[in-house]
């Protein structure tokens, strides 16, 4: 495929409407992505890319994948939109495969979005404590610091990090805040018997790339079932394949309540889903809540074919290889330039956290990075982010490293 580039005057100009007609809360690169295939990228000027990114670990499949790209176009010729007062086809039968692929879930509100899958949870966690007869004030949902649930006000007020909340008070009453990976402060906050909900990614995504610690979600749904609490995880970032299965929770045999997705199940289209086991499946009834774009025909038809093809065995094997492959590199730069000092995630989640004489400058190396032809993410301001497509080749990982070892090189001779 031949890129079509734009003059560089054009792309200055378009830089610009950014910079005057978007609400300025993003800090994008100064460039204008135009297309991608797999896990290359290609800007307005026919600059090429290796994506680490992948839309912020959304594009499981890559970029341009033919069977999504198939699924949406034959959608498109038949029906986009119904909203949910008349049924279509393409939504029911996602609704019917995401229950079977949970294993645990008997019922699916399909939304458009990771904070509005979360937001929904809220209220449903809410009704269920309601509907036992428990007063608000015993309606409380534990998160846990460093966690990351989304920017609406509810979903914000889960994530248990300032930065996120500052100036947008008063938050939403009826969270309690503690430390991840931390049973022995779990049980405190639970010892008053007023927690409807304890509500965690099994890998924190924003907060740093964070896994939860082994056995740590076994303990959390004991104290759960001790404490009449849901178990709520939150898959919107590291389900969908990324960690080597696709629901993360698989290894850590337990079996939640409500699990919310997003990102990745659409390969790029927005959708998002609220999955409900079967303590809180028949909670919701008639008027109790509603989304007008939620199981969009043409977002559900995508992802029908993302989730088979998440779903697939193979994907799972090059995940694995493909993490002991990227992990081992970054293992490698670390070792030889002291940039890192540690390397840590789940599959195709993984996180470089700097040493401390580079602390906060994630965002530097990656300018770098970018410089170099590479495309990557901060999760914080010491840890540099890759959650690349799970399709990923070897090819593109090895240049991708080899990129990001330039990268390394020119960032240490800047610091
Ligand atoms: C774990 C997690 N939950 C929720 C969200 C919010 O999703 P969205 O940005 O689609 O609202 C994100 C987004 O990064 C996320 O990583």
């Amino acid at each position: 495929m031949n890129a079509t580039t734009l003059p560089a005057g054009d792309t200055a100009a378009l830089l610009d409407l950014g910079r005057q007609y978007y609400l300025p809360i993003y800090r994008p690169r100064e460039l204008v992505l135009e297309r991608g295939q797999g896990s290359r990228l290609w800007d307005s000027t026919g600059r090429e890319y290796v994506d680490l990114a992948a839309g912020i670990a959304v594009c499981g499949l890559g970029h341009n994948d033919p069977d999504l790209h198939a699924a949406l176009v034959e959608q498109a010729g038949k029906l986009w939109h119904t909203s949910n007062i008349f049924y279509s086809e393409p939504p029911l039968r996602l609704a019917e495969e995401l229950v079977k692929a949970s294993r645990f879930a008997e019922r699916v509100f399909l939304c458009n979005s990771g904070s509005e899958a979360n937001e929904v949870t809220i209220k449903l966690v809410r009704k269920w404590a309601t509907a036992q007869g428990r007063p608000p004030q015993e309606r409380v949902i534990v998160t846990f610091r460093g966690s990351f649930h989304g920017r609406t006000l509810a979903a914000v007020t889960a994530t248990a990090q300032p930065k996120y909340q500052a100036g947008y008070e008063p938050l939403p009453g009826g969270f309690r805040y503690i430390d991840f990976n931390d049973l022995v402060q779990l049980e405190t906050a639970m010892a008053a018997g007023d927690v409807a909900a304890v509500m965690l990614e099994p890998v924190q995504g924003e907060g740093g790339v964070m896994p939860a610690a082994p056995g740590f979600l076994r303990g959390v749904r004991q104290l759960c079932d001790r404490y009449g609490a849901l178990l709520v995880l939150d898959e919107i970032q590291c389900g969908m394949g990324r960690t080597g299965t696709l629901f993360a929770h698989w290894q850590d045999e337990v079996v939640p309540d409500i699990v919310t997705l997003a990102k990745a199940l659409g390969g790029g289209f927005p959708i998002g889903a609220m999955l409900a086991g079967p303590k809180v499946a028949e909670v919701m009834q008639f008027g109790a809540h509603g989304t007008t774009f939620g199981g969009n025909p043409l977002a559900a038809a995508v992802a029908r074919v993302a989730l088979r093809k998440l779903a697939a065995p193979e994907l799972a094997a090059n995940v694995s290889r493909q993490a002991h492959a990227l992990r081992q590199g970054l293992e490698m730069i670390g070792a030889e330039s002291g940039v890192f000092r540690q390397v840590r995630g789940r599959g195709l989640m993984l996180g470089a956290v700097l040493a401390p004489e580079h602390a906060a400058r994630a965002g530097e190396l990656l300018d770098h990075a970018a410089a170099h032809g590479l495309l990557a993410l901060q999760a914080g301001p010491d840890v540099l982010r890759l959650v690349p497509a799970l399709n990923i080749t070897d090819a593109d990982v090895a240049e991708g490293l080899k990129r990001l070892r330039a990268a390394v090189a020119d960032f240490r001779g800047r610091a």
